[in-house]
């Protein structure tokens, strides 16, 4: 890791998290403002960012829950978010363009396994594409197939990491 530090979201960075979340993803999957607001406030224990110089270059955001099925779209406004749920279902990993490349998002992902592991969580969970398959690989993910998501009109696939 070099030139940026992964810290806890503050509520102060919600502007700028929503700015990168607006640019890394199409609208259809981009989270809205009130979402990031709602996953800042009521679950800041998996919410990172990655910060460079003062900005905000990359974040991860989560819920938990006890549920397996993790296709549910209010759960991204954490509707159903249950603190004590053994399951962190990633909602967005970003890197803004011009930081990409340099271990952002791998820094952001090995701190929230490491976190989630020390609370004694037993899994972590996303939905992907298809064609960031390998990266989610490459940080110790299984592939679990294809999701029954539509999310965004796009086809999505279930990536698991178990704790243990
Ligand atoms: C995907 C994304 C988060 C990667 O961020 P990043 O900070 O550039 O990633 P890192 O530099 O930490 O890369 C970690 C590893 O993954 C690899 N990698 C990065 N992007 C990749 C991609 N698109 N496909 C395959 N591997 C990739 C890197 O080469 C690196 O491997 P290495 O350790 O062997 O060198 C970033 O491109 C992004 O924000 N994309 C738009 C939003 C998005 O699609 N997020 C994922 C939601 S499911």
């Amino acid at each position: 890791m070099s030139g940026f530090t992964i810290r806890r979201v503050r509520p102060q960075d919600l502007d700028a998290c929503h700015a990168l979340e607006a640019c890394c993803f199409p609208p259809a999957e981009a989270a809205s403002r009130e979402s990031i607001a709602t996953r800042i406030a009521r679950f800041p224990e998996a919410f990172l960012v990655a910060e460079a110089g003062g900005a905000v270059v990359g974040h991860v955001n989560c819920g938990a829950t006890r549920k397996d099925d993790i296709t549910d779209e209010a759960f991204k406004a954490l509707v159903g978010h249950d603190p004590a749920g053994p399951n962190l279902v990633v909602f967005s990993l970003a890197t803004a363009p011009d930081w990409r490349g340099r271990g952002v998002a791998a820094a952001l992902m090995a701190r929230l396994v490491a976190e989630a592991r020390a609370r004694g969580r037993g899994r972590v969970l996303l939905l992907c594409k298809e064609h960031l398959k390998d990266f989610y690989r490459g940080l110790g993910f299984a592939d679990g197939g294809p999701s029954a998501s539509a999310h965004g009109g796009a086809a999505w696939r279930e990536m698991r990491l178990d704790l243990g």
